[in-house]
């Protein structure tokens, strides 16, 4: 079991070192002791940043299911693979053994294929946080479609335009959701939403809030019947290392978002070894990530991370504050959660609620605890580590993307000694690197800059869907030979690394990535309105939250503003969703610009987060004269 589960920091730096001068042997090792492979490699690394171009374990042959369910059966057979446990805390939990979950995935795979489903066909997955999620995305794996998970709170034009983006050919849905007391009628989104989709020839229902739901004739199906006819028996599709497993969408500076493509064999290498030691995973633990499985947080640490190594991940259908905001840790002391990992947002909205719910509940199966999704402040990081873990429970800020697949800085628990707000150390096989805006390598410590990763991992994605272009000059065209990452970071005196924030357009609220510019779209289609300009200000529970400078087409507009602000915000809502919603629209004159007319969004960002006395040079702007007015009508 070399180097698979890393137990002291001197066993730490060793392996980081072996990882990062020969990273095909490391990895190498790694692959041939811990998978099930049909077909070995040719070779393990084959990489070009310019082009760019990344190709893992190329030639090998494989599938993942039966590296995250089948390779299990003979001694894990028995063994909860997934808990679930639902939105209401009266509907008692379901133990889905891996056995179970063989059969559920099986039969599920049967249905794509008697669907007209088969090996590169896109699914498009908008189900909420019940078993069908989970079991829906292995079995497209196990049939070698592509799966492209919607989060089940987009809109129905977010979700259209994912689904024309990749060309889906069929939806999974359910007749709805339960989230707290609301239900939400996710079938009516999937079918306004497929009024502007021509490719999608099956819809398959989920039942689950037993609503009342038009079923289109020929093309709608609901899932059971078809599941209780189906075959328990589904060879696994043999598929190249390199092949795309999966599409998972993430905001990008245009109105598009980004279909990041992610492909087989590294992307469960990569994960699976991550969540051993990130986690400090040990069999029979029980491990709980609250994620969605919408995000990339959930594709890689609730399914495919952990159930490559055998473990019992649970799946929460309902958010923390139902029925009260004691839920997560009634759920830590029911279930004797070993692992818990959430994001700091959820941790600052518990911590508001004071110590009376957290201290109520027997949390001392806790081992480790978790965070990611964006920076954690110091306030919320020792709350946590207080009254959560009890300060014996190692906190891991693990910072990572979307696009790097899997967890790429963070603590390993029980071997680096953590420090509040600093993401730490390298995972092992990751390159940081930090650049100053001249393009060059800031080296030593004590230094500050634009985060890149000097060669690849391998769960890197390989290309945007259908936009292999927009890949390249969105990861690999701010800096020579470097993916850069979007975010900034600073290395201490000792090397950790501390995660500053975007350097871009994304607005990170609620731990969601939102871009500015497809919010600015969605209000601009608003009649009234001319221009708009969002920002991100300081908010105590999200984060950040949006700040929006609307310049009306009339500026003597005689409509009540506070009409207009609903208006806007319902626009957002349909567009994007209500997480992308705006806090605050100010009406203003005009935008400060620069001579060759681009909004200056530093100085929007200033006044949005009371920073006045600190603009910074405006002497550049076009028009300086809308800056104080802009700051007289604050809100
Ligand atoms: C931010 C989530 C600080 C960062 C896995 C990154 C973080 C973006 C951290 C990716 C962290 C994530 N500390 N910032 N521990 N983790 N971020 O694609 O800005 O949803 O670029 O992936 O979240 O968000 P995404």
């Amino acid at each position: 079991m070399s180097n698979y589960h890393i137990k002291h920091l001197e066993e730490y730096y060793q392996v980081y070192r072996k990882s990062v001068r020969e990273p095909e042997n490391f990895w190498e090792e790694i692959a041939e002791e811990h998978f099930i492979w049909s077909k070995k490699w040719d070779k393990v690394l084959e990489w070009d940043f310019s082009k760019p171009e990344v190709k893992w374990f190329k030639g090998a042959k494989l599938n993942i299911t039966e590296n995250c369910i089948d390779r299990h059966l003979a001694t894990r057979g028995d063994k909860t693979a997934i808990l679930f446990e639902p939105n209401d805390p009266n509907e008692p939990a379901e133990n889905i053994t891996y056995k179970q979950l063989h059969i559920r995935v099986n039969q599920f795979a049967n249905v794509l294929k008697e669907n007209g489903i088969k090996k590169g066909d896109r699914v498009c997955i908008y189900v909420p946080m019940i078993p069908e999620l989970a079991i829906s995305v292995l079995a497209c794996a196990r049939i070698g479609a592509i799966h492209s998970v919607v989060f089940a709170g987009f809109s129905s034009t977010a979700l259209s335009t994912r689904i024309n983006d990749s060309d889906c050919k069929m939806v999974i849905t359910a007749d709805g959701s339960f989230r707290g007391k609301k239900t939400i009628d996710l079938k009516g989104i999937v079918d306004e939403a497929l009024e502007s989709c021509t490719c999608v020839e099956n819809v398959l229902v989920v039942k689950r809030i037993n609503s009342d739901i038009h079923m289109k004739e020929g093309r709608d199906k609901w899932l059971q019947p078809l599941l209780d006819k189906a075959s328990t028996e589904c060879k696994a599709e043999i598929m190249d290392a390199e092949d795309p497993l999966f599409i998972l969408y993430t905001s990008g500076s245009t109105g598009m978002p980004k279909g990041m493509v992610h492909t087989t064999a590294g992307y469960m290498v990569y994960t699976a070894y991550t969540f051993k030691n990130a986690f400090q995973y040990r069999e029979n633990d029980v491990y709980w990530c609250t994620a969605d499985i919408g995000w990339i947080t959930g594709h890689s640490y609730i399914v495919y991370g952990p159930l490559a190594n055998g473990a019992t991940t649970v799946l929460f259908e309902g958010v923390p504050s139902y029925p009260d905001f004691g839920r997560f840790w009634d759920i830590v002391e029911k279930h004797k959660i070993n692992q818990f990992y959430t994001a700091p947002t959820a941790i600052r909205a518990l911590a508001k609620q004071g110590t009376e719910l957290v201290d109520k509940y027997d949390l001392s199966s806790l081992k480790v605890l978790g965070s990611v999704g964006e920076p954690i402040n110091e306030e919320a990081w020792h709350w946590y580590n207080d009254n959560v873990g009890k300060k014996k429970s190692p906190i891991i800020d693990s910072w990572w993307q979307t696009e790097t697949g899997g967890i790429m800085i963070t603590p390993i628990p029980y071997v680096t000694p953590t420090k509040p707000t600093y993401a730490t150390l390298p995972f092992i096989g990751i390159q940081p690197a930090l650049m100053d805006e001249n393009g060059d390598e800031l080296k030593g410590n004590q230094v500050e800059g634009r985060l890149c990763i000097k060669f690849p991992w391998p769960s890197i994605a390989r290309t945007i869907w259908g936009n292999h272009q927009r890949y390249k000059e969105t990861y690999f065209s701010a800096f020579d030979n470097m993916y850069f990452t979007g975010d900034g970071a600073l290395r201490d005196e000792v090397g950790y690394y501390r995660i500053t924030g975007r350097v871009d357009d994304v607005i990170i609220v609620s731990g969601h990535n939102l871009g500015t510019a497809p919010i600015e779209d969605s209000i601009n289609e608003h009649p009234a309105v001319a221009e708009s300009a969002i920002v991100g200000f300081p908010h105590d529970v999200k984060g950040s939250a949006l700040y929006g400078y609307v310049i009306l087409k009339d500026a003597g507009e005689s409509r009540n503003h506070d009409n207009l602000r609903k208006e806007i915000n319902q626009i957002i809502t349909e567009h994007i969703g209500p997480i992308a919603k705006l806090d605050k629209i100010q009406f203003s004159d005009g935008l400060p610009k620069t001579r060759s007319g681009k909004i200056m969004r530093r100085i929007l960002r200033k006044i949005a987060s009371n920073e006045m006395d600190n603009l910074g040079d405006t002497s550049t702007l076009l028009n300086p004269e809308v800056v104080q007015n802009i700051i007289d009508n604050r809100l």
